[in-house]
């Protein structure tokens, strides 16, 4: 895949599991060249609604910090663009949702119908570019997701950005337990491969990531009998 790839690692945790599925994720789509950024890292402060990037200087934004060269050098000249969030609060981390704001600036006021009669911006430097979301969750059942991917959807039409496809694993704290999620990780190495390949990942690799393994109710006693023992150790401390 000859392609320039931009990836966001948006968990503001070290050790983040949504990290390692999106190196999985570029594994499977090697040797494509990507780059991957952590908005947690970034000085990025959050848009502030000015609307100078629309009137008074057109596409850029009046707040001078790192979003600025990031917008231009990174995210406007992207073919992909890889949003890898946690489900936080039923949407995007806040770091990622930051970044997204930022965005506003590749858009034109002037709306424009698209082709269903809908109400959009046009970008100021129109440019074919395919978005992937990756995610995972603590809750066990893959509906968690619903929101955020009802978000994505709407995000890839606001930027025009292609749908290349969803990376979505529930029951996060099954990624702490040995070999419970390595079928998934195959199978996200694969949808990378398919994605380098065709530019989208198929409907039943996505399916095969996001299946739950476990009943709720299993679930829930085993990441309960983990929090309880954390809760004690917490009490136990002078
Ligand atoms: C502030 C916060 C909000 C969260 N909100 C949700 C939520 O709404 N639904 C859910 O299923 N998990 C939620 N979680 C759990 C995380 O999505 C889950 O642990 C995820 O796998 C963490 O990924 P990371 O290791 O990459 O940070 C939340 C966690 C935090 C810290």
């Amino acid at each position: 895949m000859n392609k320039k790839v931009v990836a966001l690692a948006g968990s503001p945790r070290r050790r983040s599991f949504t990290e390692k599925i999106l190196d999985l994720f570029l594994s499977g789509m090697e040797p494509a060249a990507c780059k991957k950024y952590y908005p947690q890292r970034m000085a990025i402060k959050y848009c502030r609604g000015c609307m100078a990037c629309w009137f008074k200087t057109p596409g850029r934004c009046s707040i001078k910090d790192e979003m600025t060269a990031f917008l231009k050098t990174e995210i406007e000249t992207a073919d992909v663009v890889i949003l890898a969030s946690p489900v936080y609060v039923d949407g995007f981390s806040a770091q990622l949702k930051t970044v997204l704001d930022r965005c506003f600036a590749l858009l034109d006021p002037l709306l424009v119908l698209d082709e269903k009669g809908r109400c959009r911006h046009q970008r100021f430097k129109p440019r074919t570019q395919t978005a992937v979301l990756i995610s995972t969750c603590g809750f066990s059942e893959k509906i968690n997701f619903e929101p955020l991917r009802r978000h994505f959807a709407a995000v890839c039409q606001n930027l025009h950005w292609q749908n290349g496809g969803e990376i979505l694993i529930p029951a996060g704290a099954l990624g702490f337990v040995a070999g419970a999620y390595d079928e998934k990780y195959k199978a996200v190495q694969k949808a990378g491969r398919e994605f380098a390949e065709t530019g989208r990942v198929s409907a039943r690799t996505m399916q095969v990531i996001s299946k739950e393994t476990m009943a709720a109710a299993e679930y829930k006693k085993m990441v309960n009998r983990f929090f309880e023992k954390r809760k004690r150790r917490v009490d136990d401390e002078p």
